[in-house]
């Protein structure tokens, strides 16, 4: 990032750099949840719904990486870390048996997310655009997946 482009982020760059990758390490985790969940589940109409949804979690840690990247940050290397600094907490379990309890545990994680990326719009706003613009395509979509859990609750 060159000089001017790093002047008009009004906002602490490292801070930044250390929420995005804290969201970073939320969207593996969820990545990781929803791939859990459609390689336990016997239902086939689920599996083709959680494979969309992890799809969509890689690109969005893609996003966020390359952000972060941008901004002179370095990803994390250590899965175990992703757990110690995401913001949502990991559920004990995923009991692919009982669906209705899965997408529960699905739904209160991306719900979590929804949250992180409505704290880093708000915090972005009109101080760091191009962050903002990236949250905001994710953002979108993570609001589309609660849509989705919801409507097969
Ligand atoms: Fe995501």
């Amino acid at each position: 990032m060159g000089k001017k482009a790093r002047e008009i982020v009004e906002i602490s760059v490292p801070e930044i750099i250390s929420d995005l990758n804290r969201a970073y390490a939320d969207e593996w985790l969820s990545l990781y949840l929803f791939w859990y969940s459609s390689r336990t589940t016997i239902n086939s109409n689920l599996k083709l719904i959680f494979e969309k949804i992890y799809l969509r979690d890689l690109k969005h840690a893609e996003l966020l990486s390359s952000r972060i990247k941008t901004l002179g940050g370095s990803i994390i290397y250590n899965p175990s870390e992703m757990i110690r600094i995401g913001n949502c907490k990991y559920p004990e379990s995923i009991n692919s048996k009982n669906e209705k309890e899965m997408i529960e545990s699905l739904l209160s994680f991306k719900r979590c997310l929804i949250e992180v990326f409505n704290r880093l719009i708000k915090k972005t706003h009109g101080k760091d655009f191009i962050t903002y613009g990236i949250v905001q395509e994710i953002i979108k979509e993570e609001i589309e997946d609660e849509e989705i859990l919801e409507s097969i609750m």
